[in-house]
């Protein structure tokens, strides 16, 4: 939800947390502050708002020193405010604490605290931590943080500094992500390797329960019996390039049009043509395994939910397994139902979202074998499930999810694929969907030629206040999709509906004033839904139809056709909604709205 990020080392460290602020404020940015040690005591630079105003400020205001802090916010306890901006400190000051998670019982903490003299300046739960620490006995930074944290119930990936401990940073996770980022003589602590990566590519993820000290000369990671831990090293696989806008006006375009690349790298080395299948090594699922899933549940959350919903219609047509697809927030609270022979697949872009994390958890708990299928490597969902699936897409940094989705889409077919053929479909049907999935991303090149024609669709629709998404089968979960990235960034209220649906109560909604998106590419169920837009047209409704490209049976029931290339219909999803991302992405541009850092909104929702 948050990002924080420390640095140690023999640079200015002012520069190298401003840096890391920058990449990491997808993550959060309500509100942003630095605290550095500089050799007088602990100075801190904070404010409400981006991180480009606390840059001004230390342009006005500099810090010196080589140890710092620094945290960019999404508000969870209290207003984003100057006040509650992170870093929060002690009565003394000489202690100074950024935290992304949520303190659960910081209220008895503080009334406790406050009864013993503390005063406390701001409405945060993370303030409780820095009085924690300054009440804690011990001769370490490190002893006195962990004693501080014996009493903290909730969730926690935070750093400190402190006076007293000159050249150290402390940090701590459980339940929210941290990584140590190792370079020669210096070491940058990170919510994600966006921060560390112009530094170091080698890394190392904090398990829950672990707490590390790290100074220039090195770091150790102990339990909470301070027991030394040995953590592996692992080398991010993607470079800084991918962490630039390089010519392009927002990450979310550039998210949107590099998805034929994405979506090759997320099918390369795992299309095998000659056996009609897939190879998925990481899935750690053998042929005999395969035969024995008696039922499949997905969870996940947001845009990962409605992949989800797509991946039920695959796994069960290809290899006949009853699928169900779970909201992960619902699934974490319902009783566990122990029911042999069941797979779980959670589905999350960051690999962080805390629900899907808890629902993974709940699921093994009941004794499933989890898989996740994941974008972000080394992140706490890929750690702990059974095995899994890579998407390889690269960071994706535009808040609202684009090529994660599409790569995801690829990747539940591979995993169909993979268990059909292990459950008996036939070599030639095997074949055939290698074959359509190798000519996907070319595919998706030519949907994205439509974009001129959405431009001039978006200055239409730019002032619409409701909008109304309609699909059916595999493609209604598009709708569901489009509508979402609708409201995400141009915050037009939007809904998706199964075609169908429409009649039972949505309908009455339908007037001149309201655009009626209808996803009708030429498969199964087409005439469905041109009955569906029939009945729209009837009562005035504006019909934008995403169909297939050659399909010229729209022109007197639609005001626009959005034509995307004909596919094997379990693919055409990853085609109907390259319009919609697009439609959703130029009318929040004409809106002035700030796309890639949609107003509420956060990337990886870390926190329940
Ligand atoms: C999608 O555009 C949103 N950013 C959001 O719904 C997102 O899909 C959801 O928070 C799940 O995130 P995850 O895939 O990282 O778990």
């Amino acid at each position: 939800m948050c990002g924080i990020v420390g640095y140690v080392g023999s640079r200015e460290a002012a520069p190298v947390l401003m840096d890391g602020l920058t990449r990491l404020e997808y993550r959060g940015y309500d509100s942003v502050g630095v605290a550095v040690l500089d050799g007088r005591g602990v100075e801190t630079r904070k404010l409400a708002g981006r991180v480009d105003g606390l840059r001004a400020l230390l342009g006005r205001a500099p810090l010196a020193g080589r140890c710092g802090i620094g945290h960019t916010r999404w508000a969870t306890h209290g207003a984003p405010t100057e006040r509650n901006a992170h870093p929060h400190a002690d009565c003394s000051g000489t202690v100074a604490v950024v935290h992304n998670g949520i303190i659960e019982n910081a209220d008895v903490l503080r009334k406790r605290l406050e009864s013993a003299g503390h005063r406390f300046t701001t409405e945060t739960d993370t303030e409780t931590l820095a009085h924690l620490i300054e009440d804690a006995e011990g001769a370490t930074l490190e002893e006195r943080v962990l004693a501080a944290l014996a009493p903290v119930e909730g969730t926690y990936g935070l750093a400190v500094i402190a006076e007293e401990h000159p050249g150290t940073i402390v940090v701590a996770r459980r339940g929210s992500p941290v990584l140590i980022g190792v370079g020669e003589g210096e070491y940058v602590v990170a919510s994600d390797a966006s921060a560390v990566l112009p530094y170091t590519r080698s890394v190392a993820y904090l398990r829950d329960g672990d707490i590390a000290v790290v100074t220039a000369k090195g770091y150790r990671v102990l339990d909470e019996q301070q027991r030394v831990q040995r953590r592996s090293l692992h080398d991010i696989e993607w470079g800084l390039e991918s962490l630039s806008l390089g010519d392009h006006a927002h990450f979310m375009l550039k998210e949107i049009r590099e998805q034929p690349e994405t979506l090759r790298s997320t099918l390369r080395g795992r299309l095998l043509p000659a056996e009609g299948s897939a190879r998925l090594d990481g899935l750690n699922l053998t042929a005999a395994r395969c035969t024995r899933i008696r039922r499949i549940e997905i969870v996940a959350c947001g845009t990962s939910w409605h992949a989800g919903l797509v991946g039920r219609h695959i796994i069960e047509d290809l290899a006949g397994i009853p699928v169900t697809v779970e909201y992960a927030s619902e699934y974490r609270y319902r009783r566990p139902l122990r029911v042999p022979g069941t797979l779980t697949v959670a589905i999350s872009q960051s690999g962080e979202t805390a629900d899907t994390l808890e629902a993974l958890r709940a699921a093994k708990a009941a004794g499933s074998t989890v898989v996740g299928i994941v974008n972000v490597v080394g992140s706490t969902i890929a750690r702990e499930a059974d095995g899994g699936i890579y998407l390889h897409a690269g960071p994706e940094i535009g808040v609202a999810s684009t090529k994660a989705f599409t790569s995801q889409l690829a990747a539940l077919l591979l995993l169909g694929l993979y268990l059909a053929r292990q459950r008996g479909l036939p070599l030639e049907r095997g074949r055939a969907l290698v074959a359509a999935l190798a000519g996907l991303p070319d595919l998706v090149e030519r949907a994205l030629a439509v974009e001129p024609e959405v431009c001039a669709l978006a200055a239409r629709f730019a002032d619409a206040r409701n909008a109304l998404y309609l699909g059916r089968g595999v493609n209604f979960p598009v709708a569901l999709e489009g509508a979402l990235k609708l409201k995400e960034i141009s915050y037009i209220h939007a809904e998706g509906y199964p075609a169908a649906e429409m009649k039972h109560g949505p309908i009455a909604l339908i007037d001149e004033n309201m655009p009626v998106v209808c996803v009708a590419p030429t498969d199964h169920v087409y005439r469905k839904v041109v009955s569906t837009m029939e009945e729209v047209r009837a009562r005035g409704g504006r019909i934008i139809a995403v169909t297939t490209e050659g399909n010229g049976d729209l022109q007197r029931l639609v005001d626009h056709e959005l034509r995307v290339p004909a596919s094997e219909p379990l693919l055409s999803p990853v085609l109907t909604v390259i319009p919609l991302q697009l439609l959703a992405y130029h009318i929040a541009v004409l809106r002035e709205c700030d796309v890639d850092r949609p107003r509420n909104l956060a990337k990886s929702v870390t926190v329940e």
